[in-house]
């Protein structure tokens, strides 16, 4: 429904043809050094990749070996800054054997054909949010059937759902400290569209086939000639992003979830739009959605760029209220219930210097996992369930329609 089945076509030929790379993995020793790669090191990339230096400095046991970039300024950048090997393809990068996981942080749209051609070369994978663009939920559906044949490690870049407090939370709901949660709310407000239209220019003069490869920076989208604003400020355009819903949302939706463990939803609608940021971004400002699950809960998702204020995380049960404060989460009886008052503590605070700390324990997860082969945090099955009601809303904005799920068949239907 959201593709039509030329570019779905498009995209299986070229993610086959990404997976090119022969398979190769090990099983890395409790002494091993992790060995890994970075796909895209734009802004993300390179925050992230400063991030493992500094665990490596504090004593991890990983090093960062290769890099690569469709843009060659940048690759030259992070070859120099973490003296690492430098690839213009992705494929090329993962023929190497001297990889065992990569971190991909591409623009949106490149995630599931970076993610599936790594987990077919045979490597573990810590992917940036959102899981996928808006237009391809049938592309996100064959990834996570597809690892569930080949039982990669793949890690989702939400790092909010890192701390602990959400499954301590989780288990506390399951054993009915909120009686049956039947509404919750959350959002993402923020004042700014510095994260659209205040993407860095790296070089206002920047050409096709001068250090750029635009034909694989513009992935499954629709083609467009060249043009430096679409390839430096990509979050601006629907043909790479979504705004908020698909952008920012995730890391909210991904801890609610957690806690909940509601499954696919059954119905969802939304509004959105550009309130107030109506120069050349196309993307949404403001987007609010409602997702109703078949075991009767409601959840609400609230959120503009335009205003910082925010509502509390927090689910309503038949006894009892669940919030998310700053340092905890908190259970509070509803009057004259028999359920207890409780607090949970958090290992991370949830603002300021917290968001920092999310980032080195998301990936610590990540880095323990890949040798415990245990699930992480923000595995890819969790990431499905949370973008699957997201890109629903997305398309209940862009159709004027309720979008439904058909849970049997995983597939969308609009009403
Ligand atoms: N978890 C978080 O809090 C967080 C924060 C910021 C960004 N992100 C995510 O990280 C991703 C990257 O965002 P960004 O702000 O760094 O964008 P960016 O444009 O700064 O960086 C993306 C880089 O990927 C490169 N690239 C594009 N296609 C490629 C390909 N096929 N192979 C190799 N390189 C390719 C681009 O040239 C660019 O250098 C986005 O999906 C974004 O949502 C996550």
């Amino acid at each position: 429904m959201e593709r039509d089945s030329a570019s779905r076509r498009l995209f299986l030929k070229s993610s086959a043809a990404f997976g090119t790379a022969a398979s190769y993995s090990r099983i890395l020793g409790a002494n091993d050094r992790l060995r890994l790669g970075f796909v895209g090191v734009g802004g993300r990339g390179t925050g992230v990749a400063n991030t493992v230096v500094n665990l490596v400095a504090a004593g991890e046991n990983v090093e960062i070996t290769s890099v690569c970039d469709i843009y060659q300024p940048r690759l030259e950048r992070a070859e120099t800054r973490f003296k690492a090997k430098g690839y213009a393809r992705s494929a090329d990068m993962l023929s190497s054997t001297s990889l065992d996981a990569v971190v991909i942080a591409t623009p949106d749209r490149h995630h599931v054909a970076n993610t599936l051609e790594a987990i077919r070369a045979g490597k573990d994978v810590y992917v940036e949010k959102p899981i996928c663009h808006w237009a391809q939920f049938d592309q996100l559906k064959q990834l996570v059937h597809e690892n569930r044949k080949i039982g990669r490690i793949v890690q989702v870049g939400t790092q909010f759902v890192a701390d602990s407090v959400w499954e301590k939370a989780a288990e506390a709901i399951k054993e009915g400290a909120i009686g049956r949660p039947v509404h919750a709310q959350t959002c993402y407000f923020r004042r700014g569209d510095q994260g659209e239209r205040g993407m860095k220019v790296d070089d206002p003069n920047a050409k096709d086939g001068l250090g750029v490869d635009w034909e694989t920076f513009q992935a499954d989208a629709p083609r467009r000639p060249f043009d430096v604003s679409r390839l430096f400020q990509w979050r601006m355009y629907m043909d790479y992003s979504g705004g908020p819903v698909t952008d920012t949302y995730p890391h909210m939706l991904t801890p609610l979830l957690k806690m909940l463990n509601p499954g696919f939803p059954k119905k969802v609608v939304a509004l959105g739009g550009r309130y107030y940021y109506n120069h050349e971004r196309e993307v949404p400002d403001t987007f609010d959605l409602l997702i109703q699950y078949p075991n009767n809960l409601t959840v609400v998702f609230l959120g503009t760029f335009i205003n910082a204020t925010r509502i509390d995380t927090l689910i309503r049960g038949s006894e009892a209220t669940l919030t998310r404060k700053a340092e905890a989460v908190t259970i509070e009886p509803a009057r004259g219930s028999a359920v207890v008052a409780r607090e949970i503590p958090a290992d991370i605070h949830s603002f300021g210097e917290g968001h920092a700390q999310q980032l080195v324990a998301h990936l610590k997860d990540f880095f323990d996992c890949v040798r415990t082969r245990k699930q992480p945090r923000g595995n890819l099955e969790l990431a499905y369930l949370v973008q699957t009601p997201l890109i629903m809303a997305m398309q209940a904005h862009l159709h004027e329609k309720v979008v439904r799920f058909d849970i049997a068949r995983e597939e969308m239907r609009m009403v």
